[in-house]
């Protein structure tokens, strides 16, 4: 099966959403080399990052997916990825092992502290205003997901969490944190949806703590492009061919 971009809906800071010709009930998402960090303010076009990060996210949800995770994966085909439509939750999941970026910033804790079990955090998705932290609370009153919903999200982030620290622990990576959409399928059951690449994800390197993800971007750390194809190379076990 074959599935045609039709309508373009929707240009993301690194994505563009597609409606799917003859399938309302699907979307392509395609990935893009757009890069943005602080919210839009830095920009870059990093080469082969969005083909990349589609084929480590098809990689990613098939594994969460295995270890029953619901997810909104179709198909991948090339540097587009076939989902199920889904009525985004706008309560961005983040889920930390251990203690970096703006977790740090706010709490003036070091980064590179353990944490001592896995911290839940929710942000609401709005980048009009900046995706503000939040308490599950907020989410309830202000109507964006009910209790059940977030109950859900919660389980469902930590069996990710365990999928994929095991994962990125047998290629030597630490990791560090990471962020997840969910989404409500028409009949209203709660699914992974969006992404998970090292753009959402801080993966450092065992012994080394080399940052294998956007942090490199954002912290003008070295060639991004270089770092996600040494990603790709681990995650796949060959170097990654562009075009290929
Ligand atoms: N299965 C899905 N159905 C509908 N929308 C989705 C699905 N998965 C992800 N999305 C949305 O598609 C957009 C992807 O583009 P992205 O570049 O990540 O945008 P953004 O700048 O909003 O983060 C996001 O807004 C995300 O919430
Ligand atoms: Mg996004």
């Amino acid at each position: 099966m074959v599935w045609e971009r039709e309508t373009r809906e929707y240009d993301g800071k690194a994505k563009r959403v597609w409606s799917v010709r003859g399938a309302p009930d699907l979307v392509i998402l395609q990935f893009t080399d757009d890069a943005t960090a602080f919210n839009g303010v830095k920009r870059a076009s990093i080469p082969d990052k969005g083909r990349i990060n589609v084929e480590i996210t098809t990689h990613l949800l098939e594994r969460v997916a295995a270890a029953g995770v619901p997810t909104h994966l179709v198909a991948r085909q090339g540097e587009d990825l076939v989902c199920r439509r889904v009525s985004i939750i706008p309560v961005e999941i983040v889920v930390r092992n251990v203690c970096a970026g703006s977790l740090a910033k706010r709490y003036g804790v070091p980064e590179g502290t353990k944490l001592a079990y896995p911290l839940v955090e929710h942000f609401y998705k709005s980048d009009k205003l900046d995706d503000p932290l939040m308490t599950e609370e907020h989410a309830v009153l202000f109507g964006w997901a009910t209790r059940e919903e977030l109950a859900v999200c919660r389980a469902l982030a930590l069996s990710v969490n365990d999928a994929l620290k095991a994962f990125w622990d047998g290629l030597g990576v630490d990791l560090v944190d990471f962020k997840l959409e969910f989404g409500r399928l028409p009949d209203g059951t709660v699914v992974l949806a969006d992404e998970i690449t090292p753009d959402g994800s801080r993966l450092w390197e065992r012994g080394t703590g080399r940052h294998l993800d956007k942090d490199v971007f954002r912290r003008d750390l070295g060639d991004l492009s270089a770092t996600y194809r040494d990603l790709y190379a681990r995650v796949f076990g060959r170097p990654f061919v562009a075009g290929s």
